[in-house]
């Protein structure tokens, strides 16, 4: 029986969770320093599906018994969800999180100290409506705005004063922090409070991931010299699975999956080693049976729109213009005129959306000219065009 865990967990239990060892013991090893008010700032980056949210999700596991881990996931804040991405709603969200990891671990007398906080910090009490049932201050004006950001970047540090005697610190785990690009001209402004508090406060970790592209404009401006946090923040990287790992793994988790040296090859190569790709084609492979390099070839054609079923999707929210620039480069990298010319549009009306596929990281641009860099998605495509003589999804 195999036990590939399926790609839409965000949790893996003991059995699934695979590897891993090292980036464990790091991260592990720098947020145990929050117990001694030392606590780091990191980055968690890594190509997209590649097992950043189920590693966060583990480590907010290993760490809850000595720590208040809240995790959350900015792409979840409900004014993001509503395209309507603004500081005030993510800070609302925030709040939430804190509030509801709370009282999963019933820190239970501390909805009658923020109730004290707000009196004391000269919020009216009247103005605090209750969200499932849990208090929010009712904004209105840019000083309440100021007034809700400190409350809500104290509160960890709150939360560990009173609690101190059962937590040891306080670890913020956010995911997906991409989409505070959203926040546009408030986003530099966004990541400086978060520098600030967060100097402020020892013994409040911060762990900032997402799907990032490593060529992401956010990334300097987070973790740079000249970033917000001032170059102080660390960087933990997670990679694809070697050859190596990705064969135990295989072993041990689908044992019922016999290849041959050139068929295991091939599905090496097919999923470059990222662990959602391995689990979805090793899940639909034939099992006992021994598969050549042709089975494993042919099943991965056949099989390629549910494996990369999460590219397909990105595909669809391109603009046609974008997804024609992706076209173009399926035969060999281009230079930004050579591609203007295949579209029939001026050069410089390309770098808006040269930018946003760089960004997602399907396109980079080495020696002055681009490629495509999502091997996968290109091989779809060319799939498709052979079966229908047209690409999907382009409508003109
Ligand atoms: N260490 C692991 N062991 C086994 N399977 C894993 C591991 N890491 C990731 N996976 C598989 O890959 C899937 C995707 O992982 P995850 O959602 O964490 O990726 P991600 O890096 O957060 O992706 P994205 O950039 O799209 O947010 C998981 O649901 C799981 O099936
Ligand atoms: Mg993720």
């Amino acid at each position: 029986m195999s036990n590939l865990a399926w790609v839409n967990n965000q949790e893996l239990n003991e059995d699934e969770f695979y590897n891993r060892t090292e980036e464990i013991a790091n991260i592990t090893a720098l947020l145990n320093l929050t117990a001694q008010n030392n606590a780091p700032s990191i980055l968690l980056t890594g190509i997209r599906n590649v097992g950043k949210t189920v590693f966060l999700n583990k480590i907010k596991k290993d760490l809850e018994k000595d720590f208040l881990v809240v995790y959350m996931d900015f792409s979840h804040a409900e004014c993001y969800q509503k395209n309507n991405m603004n500081p005030m709603g993510l800070l609302e969200y925030y709040y939430k999180e804190i509030i509801d990891e709370c009282k999963k671990r019933k820190l239970v007398n501390f909805e009658y100290s923020i109730r004290k906080y707000f009196k004391t910090n000269d919020f009216h009490i009247e103005n605090i409506i209750s969200l499932r049932n849990i208090p929010i201050p009712l904004i209105n004006s840019e000083k309440n705005f100021e007034k809700l950001k400190d409350f809500v970047f104290n509160l960890p540090n709150e939360i560990l004063k009173e609690y101190n005697d059962v937590i040891k610190g306080v670890i913020i785990l956010i995911d997906e922090i991409q989409v505070i690009k959203e926040l546009g001209e408030y986003l530099e402004s966004f990541l400086w409070i978060f520098r600030s508090y967060s100097q402020k406060h020892n013994n409040v970790a911060y762990v900032l991931s997402g799907s990032m592209s490593l060529q992401d404009e956010l990334i300097p401006k987070i973790s740079s010299q000249n970033g917000a946090f001032g170059g102080r923040m660390l960087n933990i990287q997670l990679d694809p699975f070697s050859r190596e790992t990705t064969r135990n793994y295989l072993n041990k988790n689908a044992p019922d999956l016999i290849f041959t040296e050139a068929a295991f090859d091939r599905f090496y190569k097919c999923t470059s080693g990222v662990p959602a790709y391995i689990n979805i084609f090793g899940t639909l492979l034939p099992k006992n049976i021994e598969l050549n390099e042709k089975m494993v070839i042919e099943n991965f054609d056949k099989n390629i729109s549910s494996i990369i079923f999460h590219l397909i999707n990105l595909w669809s929210r391109l603009s046609h213009k974008e997804q024609n620039i992706f076209i173009s480069l399926l035969e060999k990298p281009l230079k930004r005129k050579e591609i203007a010319e295949c579209l029939g549009v001026t050069s410089g009306s390309l770098s808006l959306s040269l930018k946003k596929l760089q960004n997602l990281d399907l396109i980079s641009l080495k020696d002055n000219k681009y490629s495509i860099d999502e091997k996968l998605l290109a091989r779809w495509l060319k799939i498709e065009y052979e079966k229908y003589e047209v690409y999907p999804y382009i409508i003109d």
